[in-house]
């Protein structure tokens, strides 16, 4: 079975469906961003806070580069920018199928509430910085993705339903 990878912005909901999508297709589970953390010893914040979102994107991007040639049957979530180089954008596509979680940006602030683990959103007026950041994705999102996949007003468990049916019916 090839790799799935999920893509989509922050609260989309990639590692939970990833983990139950995982369990559901008897596949291996990788969250990048907790590889991104063990490999650098920190939190992604402490990263952000000592090291600046450059150095981030740098070590997603060397991660990405590296890891998923040696990926089998495993479901990948990605972290929300890992569209924002080309070159990612290129390796993910290579080494699965992409399906893109989309969520609206109302959504996205709903669920991201009570977080503040994501740096791009330590900020005062979150809803526009929100739809500031998924205007300018979007469209990177739906270039990156095989599927797309609306998960506004689903649980996790519908959402993997779909995304069973969907590939099902892609070859694999
Ligand atoms: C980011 C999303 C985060 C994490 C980092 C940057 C982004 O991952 O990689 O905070 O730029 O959208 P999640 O999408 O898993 O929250």
């Amino acid at each position: 079975m090839s790799n799935i990878i999920l893509i989509g912005f922050m609260g989309s909901g990639k590692s939970t469906v990833g983990k139950l999508l995982a369990r559901r297709l008897g596949m291996e589970f990788i969250d990048l961003d907790d590889v991104i953390e063990a490999t650098c010893g920190m939190s992604i914040n402490e990263i952000f806070r000592l090291h600046g979102e450059q150095y981030f994107r740098d070590i997603e991007s060397s991660i990405i580069r590296t890891l998923l040639p040696s990926l089998k049957n495993s479901v990948v979530a990605c972290g929300g920018g890992v569209v924002l180089r080309d070159e990612n954008i290129e390796v993910i596509r290579d080494h699965g199928i992409v399906v893109y979680l989309r969520i609206t940006a109302e959504e996205a602030h709903k669920r991201l509430m009570n977080f503040n683990n994501r740096p791009l959103l330590n900020v005062e007026d979150r809803l526009s910085t929100i739809k500031k950041l998924l205007s300018i994705r979007e469209a990177l999102y739906r270039k990156a993705s095989h599927l797309i996949v609306e998960v506004d007003g689903k649980s996790p468990e519908e959402v993997v339903d779909e995304i069973v049916n969907l590939i099902g019916g892609t070859t694999r």
